[in-house]
C-alpha cells in the first residue's frame, strides 16, 4: 500500500489539546446546466456513453462574468452566514483551485476584497482535485499553530474555460462550482479519546511525480501557454481507484477508528465507477457514500466542499458523526481527512440571507478573459430557455 503513497507525510493535530471544527459551508454552482443530451450536439458522444462510464448526467456551465472567484465568494459568503460570523473574523483564506480567474493576483485575495474582509491572509493552493483536501491540512495547521482562530478554506473551479471542448474523452467529465467551509480553532478537554474526540481527527496527503503529465494543463508563464486540460484517463484511473482506497484506509486508521466507525465517506465527485470501487475496497456501503457527481460532474477542488454542504442540507451529517473524505488528482496528488461533526445543521439556512448582488467580485478595467465563457458554450449560455 506504501508505493501508493509516495511522498506521504502528516499525521494527526500537532498540539495535543487543539483540534479544529467546522462551523459553517455553503456552496455556489452556476445556473445553467449542460446535459448529456446537450453534448452530443459539440462532440460525438451520447448520453449512454457519459452514463455508462461515469455516471455524470449533467454538469454546471459558467456564464458571463461568472468566475473562479465570484463563485467561491458567494460560497465564501454563504459559509461566513452559517457559521454566524463576519469576513473581519476571518484570521486566513485559502482557496483550493486549479482555474483561477489569473496567475496573479490569487483568487483568494479577490474573494477577501468581494467578502469585504480588512484582515485575512489570504493566498491559492495549487493541488488539483485534491486541493480541498490540502487546504484543509494547512488551514488545520495553521489554526492548531496557534496563528489564528478561524479560517475559510474554499474550493472553486470554472473548469468549463480549461476543457478543449473539441476533445470529448475530456470535456463530458468536468463542471464549474464552488464550495467553502469556515474552520475554526477547538480546544479539546482533557482525557477525549478518538471515539469521542470532536473535531478533526486526521489527515493523509500524498504527491507522486510520476502522474506529472499524464493529468496536465501545460498553461503557466510562456506565450501562448496553452491552458486546456489534457488527460490519460485509463492511467489516471487506474491511480484512482488504488489511491482512494490506500488514503481513505490510512486517514481512518491515524484518527484510531475502523471503517465501520465511519459514518459518511464524502469522496471526490469524478466518476461513479471509481467511488464503487473504493466502495468495495474498503468494505465500506455505497449507502454511506455521498454521491452528486450526476448532477455537477467534476468539479475538481469545488467537488468535496460541493457534497458537504449538501450532505449537511440532505441530513447525511449530525453532531457525533464521523466523516472521512477523499480526494484524487492532478500532480498526481490525493488527500484525505476524518473529522467528527459537530454543528447544527440547521444553521444551513442562514445561507439563504446572503445576497448574490451584494457579493461583487472587482474586475480589471476593459473585462478580463477570465470572465468570458468559450465561444463554444455561447449558444447554449444565450439560448432563451437558460
Ligand atoms: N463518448 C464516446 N466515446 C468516447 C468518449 C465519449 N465522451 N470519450 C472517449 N470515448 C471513446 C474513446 O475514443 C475510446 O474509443 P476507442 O476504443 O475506439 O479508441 C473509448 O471510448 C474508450 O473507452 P474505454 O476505454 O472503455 O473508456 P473508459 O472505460 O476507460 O472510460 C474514462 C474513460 C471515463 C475517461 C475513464 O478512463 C476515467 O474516468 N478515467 C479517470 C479520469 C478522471 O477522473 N480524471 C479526473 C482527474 S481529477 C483532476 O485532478 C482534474
Amino acid at each position: 500500500m506504501s508505493e501508493q503513497r509516495i511522498g506521504g507525510t502528516t499525521g494527526s493535530a500537532q498540539i495535543p489539546n487543539r483540534t479544529t471544527h467546522i462551523t459553517g459551508w455553503g456552496h455556489e454552482v452556476p445556473a445553467a446546466t449542460l446535459t448529456n443530451a446537450d453534448l452530443e450536439k459539440i462532440v460525438e458522444t451520447s448520453d449512454e456513453w457519459i452514463t455508462t462510464r461515469t455516471g455524470i448526467r449533467e454538469r454546471r456551465i459558467a456564464s458571463k462574468g461568472e468566475t473562479t472567484a465570484s463563485m467561491g465568494a458567494l460560497a465564501a459568503a454563504r459559509a461566513l452566514a452559517v457559521a454566524g460570523i463576519k469576513a473581519d473574523d476571518v484570521d486566513l483564506i485559502v482557496v483550493a483551485t486549479l482555474t483561477p480567474d489569473h496567475l496573479m493576483p490569487s483568487t483568494a485575495v479577490l474573494i477577501k476584497g468581494a467578502l469585504g474582509s480588512t484582515r485575512a491572509a489570504a493566498f491559492d493552493l495549487s493541488a488539483a482535485c485534491s486541493g480541498f483536501a490540502y487546504a484543509y491540512a494547512v488551514a488545520h495547521g495553521f489554526l492548531t499553530a496557534g496563528l489564528g482562530q478561524r479560517a475559510l478554506v474554499i474550493g472553486a473551479e470554472t473548469l468549463s474555460r480549461s476543457v478543449d471542448w473539441s476533445d470529448r474523452s475530456t470535456c463530458v467529465l468536468f463542471g464549474d462550482g464552488a464550495g467553502a467551509i469556515v474552520l475554526e480553532a477547538l480546544d479539546l478537554e482533557a482525557g477525549q479519546g478518538a471515539a469521542s474526540r470532536p473535531g478533526t481527527l486526521s489527515f493523509e496527503l500524498s504527491a507522486d511525480p510520476s502522474g506529472a503529465y499524464a493529468l496536465w494543463i501545460p498553461g503557466g508563464v510562456g506565450e501562448g501557454a496553452d491552458p486546456l486540460i489534457k488527460m490519460d484517463g485509463a492511467k489516471t484511473y487506474v491511480y484512482a481507484t488504488r489511491t482512494m482506497a490506500a488514503v481513505a484506509t490510512a486517514a481512518i486508521e491515524r484518527a484510531g477508528l475502523t471503517p465501520a466507525q465511519v459514518d459518511l465517506v464524502i469522496p471526490h465527485q469524478a466518476n461513479i465507477r471509481i467511488i464503487e470501487h473504493v466502495s468495495k475496497a474498503i468494505n465500506f456501503p455505497m449507502e454511506k457514500i455521498f454521491v452528486n457527481l450526476d448532477k455537477y460532474g467534476n468539479t475538481s477542488a469545488a467537488s468535496i466542499p460541493i457534497a458537504l454542504s449538501e450532505a449537511v442540507a440532505a441530513g447525511r451529517l449530525k453532531p457525533g458523526d464521523v466523516f472521512c473524505t477523499v480526494a484524487f488528482g492532478g500532480g498526481y496528488t490525493s488527500g484525505a481527512f476524518v473529522t467528527r461533526w459537530g454543528a447544527d445543521p440547521a444553521h444551513g439556512a442562514r445561507a439563504a440571507s446572503v445576497d448574490p448582488a451584494s457579493i461583487r467580485v472587482v474586475r480589471p478595467e476593459g473585462g478580463a478573459k477570465a470572465d468570458e465563457p468559450p465561444a463554444v458554450l455561447q449558444e447554449f449560455l444565450n439560448a432563451p430557455h437558460r
